[in-house]
């Protein structure tokens, strides 16, 4: 450990090798006050990545930077996740967790539900049975813009009905409703209720800019970007299929809101800095009633969709590679339009998500080519 780590807060990010939860390390990392506790079970990702992370904070701060912690847990275990709490008892404590760990691919989800429930519900479950055993109060809840299914207006409100169209997105909309759940429990003296943030993510792209650290999912990439950058460089040599083009939409190919990696985890930064705003001062849940307590939904996006055509184009750009493609059939769950209204989390969290396509194209192949066969085989 280095000198400050003792006043940093402690923060437990559970799928925190992930592609999302790795770049959320990182951005912890460099803000210098937090001591990111990864807990993780690398069914979709690489232990290689927490080197990574803690490499990129010594490029930035110097040999005397935070650095992560990993514990290697599966959430479907609650006696390992109780140990991981039991042991910052003495430390001080967890001032607080990002939850991500999940089983994520929408197509998947209709075929093996019960692991997504396990994992997804029942996961989230047992940790947040030891954040109350611990008394941890603060949660950013990774959740999906998924849980709107077919939105009625575009771009989406955070007030659109959640109503998830696959598996995935209902065990989604089910931990929010959970965690709604634990936020209205108000403790006697008002002291230790829960105080949640739940943060609804559009497509993220790209990777850090450092080419060190990006999306290294086990087996060959279901999302689209991660999977144009891999046959781009050669490593995925199955044909491009374009899942319909007979979608409601400018080109007939689906929209989606995609947004810089490093923009969606700067997002999670952002919600940590509104939990550390004390009660007395006005702050998000400023205007939650007691019934329901403090519990908010943020969606981050950048508020411009972009059809699979586009990306296509973008990344035929960024890399130089002549994309081939067939158009078949829809895949299951696919939804016409998911665009984000993102000026809530704007407003609220000071959340804007800067960085154009040319730089999560750009990113993204930096990352690829530093890495033609991914971290597991470095
Ligand atoms: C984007 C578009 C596909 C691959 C996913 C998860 C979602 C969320 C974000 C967790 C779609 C099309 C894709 C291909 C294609 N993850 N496509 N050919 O589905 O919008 O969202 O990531 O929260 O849960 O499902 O992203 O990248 O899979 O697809 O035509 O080989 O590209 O049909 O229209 P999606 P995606």
């Amino acid at each position: 450990t280095n000198g400050h780590s003792q006043n940093l807060k402690r923060v437990v990010v559970t799928g925190g090798l992930g592609y999302i939860g790795s770049h959320v390390v990182v951005s912890l990392l460099l803000t210098g006050q937090y001591q990111p506790i990864v807990i993780e079970n690398c069914h979709n990702s690489y232990p290689e990545a927490l080197n990574r992370c803690a490499e990129i904070a010594r490029d930035e701060l110097g040999p005397d930077a935070p650095q992560p912690i990993l514990h290697n847990v599966d959430l479907r275990d609650a006696e390992a996740v109780e140990d991981v709490f039991t042991q910052y008892d003495t430390k001080g404590g967890i001032w607080a967790v990002i939850h991500l760990a999940a089983l994520k691919a929408v197509g998947e989800s209709g075929e093996i539900p019960l692991s997504y429930y396990r994992v997804n519900v029942g996961g989230s479950v047992s940790l947040f049975e030891s954040m109350a055993k611990h008394n941890v109060q603060n949660l950013v809840f990774s959740s999906s813009a998924t849980v709107y299914g077919t939105p009625e207006i575009i771009p989406i409100p955070e007030t659109s009905p959640l109503l998830p169209a696959s598996c995935y997105g209902r065990t989604k909309a089910m931990v929010e409703e959970i965690i709604q759940d634990l936020c209205r429990v108000q403790k006697k003296d008002g002291q230790g209720s829960l105080r949640a943030v739940s943060v609804r993510y559009f497509n993220p792209a790209g990777a850090h800019p450092s080419g060190k650290l990006g999306e290294e999912p086990r087996g060959k990439p279901g999302n689209l970007l991660p999977l144009l950058a891999q046959m781009a460089i050669g490593r995925e040599k199955s044909q491009l299929k374009i899942f319909g083009t007979d979608f409601p939409t400018p080109d007939g190919t689906c929209v989606r809101d995609y947004l810089h990696i490093m923009d969606l985890a700067h997002g999670h930064v952002l919600a940590l800095d509104a939990l550390a705003v004390p009660t007395t001062q006005k702050n998000i849940f400023s205007h939650c009633d007691a019934e329901n307590g403090s519990f908010r939904s943020f969606n981050l996006g950048k508020g411009k969709g972009m059809s699979v055509l586009n990306m296509i184009d973008a990344m035929r750009k960024a890399t130089g590679y002549d994309y081939q493609y067939e158009i078949v059939g829809r895949r299951r769950g696919d939804v016409p339009d998911l665009t984000a209204d993102p000026t809530l989390a704007e407003k609220e969290l000071g959340f804007v998500a800067s960085r154009n396509l040319e730089e999560m194209c750009r990113d993204l192949w930096n990352f690829q080519t530093k890495h033609p066969n991914g971290y597991g085989n470095v």
